[in-house]
């Protein structure tokens, strides 16, 4: 018989979880869900070892655990840290955090530049989402911004280093993902970037699932790059047999035409589950090469969970208004108003105009003498 696992009770925000022993504050709180879970830029839970760089998930820990309650004194990466049994932690209740996360947006903004209206990952990026919630209006940088040599990574990717906030997700993504990584990121402090060091692109099989965990537009798809906005896409699920992948991906499609391919994601913005097993990580081939509408099985709107202007133009369980003229209109709808075909005091209804051989002449009109009408 299974011995039943001892549970650990935690509290955040005044709501209280329970979750097995080893989990981090942060999936914790994503248990509960909503505005209690912290942002988090760099750890990806589906990524081995990502989390703890860019501290946007910073909490309070007000007490430690039932045995010892006493709080802890600093701010922790609740990517980081394992919950204890009775645990009580503060996110959006604690000021401390609050302005401790305004002012990891503040530094997370020296170098980044503010192109949103150009950038490609706009309407989906993570750190226009936490600039808006808690970014300041100003800047208090007085230097100039870092600027990069440029590299080029190869015919599907295309990297803008100035906006890397180095999460180490695509480097991790590389190392987790393909069978030889050659890219990461190259030298340390204000000088660290990501690169390829001998110039080299990346184009193993799976590489470009580093464009869907690049947290902001460092990484981008160059099939898609400045071919549409994203809010004006409509995200649908579909899927293709492949040989290389699970074959299930996001078509962002605008009437027929497929701009984009992505994987799956969650309401974390991370892969989703493939139902075939495992992640649900994409090949370049579907990624990059299927832009046909032909070439895939289509599904169905995607559901669009996060609070993103992707859900603005949010399309599924629609309720159209009742239309309102064919009733007033003898059955014709609008676009029918001008056809007076049937209601014309000259034309004959049972003659369709544009069926008749030849020029039409006046006995495919009413006159004067039919019946006095
Ligand atoms: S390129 Fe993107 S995914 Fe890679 S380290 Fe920079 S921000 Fe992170
Ligand atoms: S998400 Fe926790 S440190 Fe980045």
């Amino acid at each position: 018989m299974s011995e039943e696992k001892k549970l650990f009770k935690v509290t955040i925000d005044n709501i209280t979880v329970e979750v097995e022993p080893g989990t981090t504050i942060l999936n914790a709180a994503r248990q509960i869900g909503g505005e209690v879970t912290p942002p988090a830029m760099c750890y990806y839970s589906k990524l081995k070892n990502s989390g703890g760089k860019c501290r946007t998930c910073l909490v309070e820990v007000a007490a430690g655990s039932t045995a010892d309650p006493r709080p802890m004194p600093k701010l922790v990466a609740s990517c980081r840290t394992t919950v204890m049994d009775g645990m009580i932690v503060k996110n959006i209740t604690s000021e401390r955090v609050l302005d401790a996360r305004a002012g990891v947006v503040e530094f997370l903004l020296l170098n980044h530049p503010l192109d949103c209206p150009i950038c490609d990952q706009a309407g989906e990026c993570h750190l226009q989402d936490l600039s808006y919630e808690h970014g300041k209006e100003g800047t208090r940088y007085e230097f100039k911004r870092r600027t990069f040599k440029k590299h080029d990574l190869g015919e599907y990717i295309q990297l803008h280093m100035t906006r890397c906030i180095l999460c180490y997700r695509c480097v991790f993504t590389a190392d987790q993902l393909t069978n030889k990584r050659v890219h990461g990121v190259l030298d340390r402090g204000d000088h660290a970037e990501i690169a390829t060091y001998i110039e080299k692109s990346l184009d193993n099989d799976f590489i470009g699932n580093v464009i869907d965990v690049c947290p902001v537009g460092a990484l981008t798809d160059k099939t898609f790059r400045f071919k549409n906005r994203v809010w004006f896409t409509k995200p649908v699920d579909a899927h293709r047999d492949c040989s290389k992948c699970c074959g299930e991906v996001q078509l962002w499609m605008r009437g027929d035409e497929v701009f984009r391919v992505t994987a799956r994601k969650d309401e974390w913005g991370e892969v989703k589950d493939s139902t075939k097993g495992g992640l649900g990580w994409i090949c370049n081939e579907c990624r990059f090469e299927k832009k046909d509408a032909k070439d895939w099985t289509i599904e169905g709107p995607t559901q669009v969970n996060r609070h993103s202007v992707i859900s603005q133009g949010h399309y599924v369980n629609v309720v159209k208004p009742k239309e309102t003229l064919p009733d007033v209109m003898g059955g014709r709808g609008p676009k029918l108003l001008m056809n007076i075909h049937n209601v014309s005091e000259v034309n004959r209804p049972e003659i369709e105009l544009s069926k008749i051989q030849g020029p039409a002449h006046s006995d495919d009109f009413k006159n004067s003498l039919d019946n006095g009408k």
